[in-house]
């Protein structure tokens, strides 16, 4: 099954559990019959562990080499004042340097250049063009695990994505955080935004977040609960999907997915 309007982005506020919604979601789409491309866009990668891809089968990041930077760009990476193509042809890239992982799903590594490197440096420019090219020309479903924070935002990298998750826990400052995410998307013209409210304790704390996130305009996707199967799965470093595919967490994602594919599809 193609993904034609499945094209999804996860951000947050850091370590509140992007990685473990990304990698989970697009395995669970796979189970659905979708094809899945997923997409580490964090300079840390690990969205391997979460879809279950072997470590050594892990190559490093599109944005860490250096003579596929400088042969698509024209440019090496960290040389001031250097002439580089905004629009290298990285049509190729997805097939050629994504890697199988469980349930049918690819993993791209892309990684993130560095924050000093600035956003105009070529390995941004490749980032970007490799995303925008996967989010708008591609058929399958894409799923991106962004790095923590706003700075992203400000690259505009995943901005013609259909719909952005932002992951929420239980604390004011992830609150925060979601609220100018909210505010930063609308501003690169994402229609879809859903909050997704993580690691809750009781359905008291789920009702008051959601009570806090509808109040500033967001709507929220799914409130997954604290998990003791999360922490263990992360402990052995396998897929929470892999160590139990009926975990509260599973199930609550299942729900995320259910929700996705109504009103995307
Ligand atoms: N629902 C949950 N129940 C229990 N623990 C959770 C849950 N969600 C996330 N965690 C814990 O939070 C940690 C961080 O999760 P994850 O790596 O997915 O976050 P992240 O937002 O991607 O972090 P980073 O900003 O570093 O990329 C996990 O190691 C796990 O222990
Ligand atoms: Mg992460």
């Amino acid at each position: 099954m193609v993904g034609r309007g499945l094209k999804i982005a996860v951000c947050g506020k850091g370590g509140v559990g992007k990685t473990l919604v990304a990698g989970t979601l697009a395995r669970l789409l796979a189970r659905r019959g979708f094809k899945v491309l997923a997409i580490d866009l964090d300079s840390n990668p690990n969205l391997y562990i979460t879809l279950g891809a072997r470590p050594e089968s892990v190559p490093r990041p599109v944005s860490d080499d250096e003579s596929l930077v400088e042969e698509r760009t024209g440019a090496r990476p960290g040389g001031w004042g250097a002439i580089f193509s905004l629009n290298p042809r990285v049509d190729d890239i997805p097939d050629r340097l994504s890697i199988p992982c469980p349930d049918g799903v690819r993993l791209l590594v892309v990684g993130m250049p560095r924050a000093g490197a600035g956003c105009m440096c070529p390995q941004n420019a490749l980032v970007r063009a490799l995303v925008d090219h996967a989010v708008l020309e591609r058929g399958e479903a894409i799923v991106v695990d962004m790095e923590a924070g706003l700075e992203h935002f400000g690259r505009a990298t995943a901005r013609g994505v259909d719909l952005l998750l932002v992951v929420v826990e239980p604390t004011r400052k992830s609150l925060e955080h979601a609220k100018r995410s909210y505010e930063y998307a609308r501003e690169l013209g994402i229609r879809r935004v859903w909050v997704v409210l993580n690691k809750v304790t009781s359905d008291g704390e789920a009702a008051e977040l959601s009570a806090v996130a509808r109040g500033a305009g967001m709507e929220v996707a799914v409130a997954i609960p604290f998990d003791v199967d999360v922490v263990r799965a992360e402990k052995l470093g396998v897929s929470i999907v892999d160590y139990n595919s009926s975990s509260p967490f599973v199930k609550s994602v299942e729900r995320l997915c259910d929700a996705i594919v109504e009103n995307l599809t």
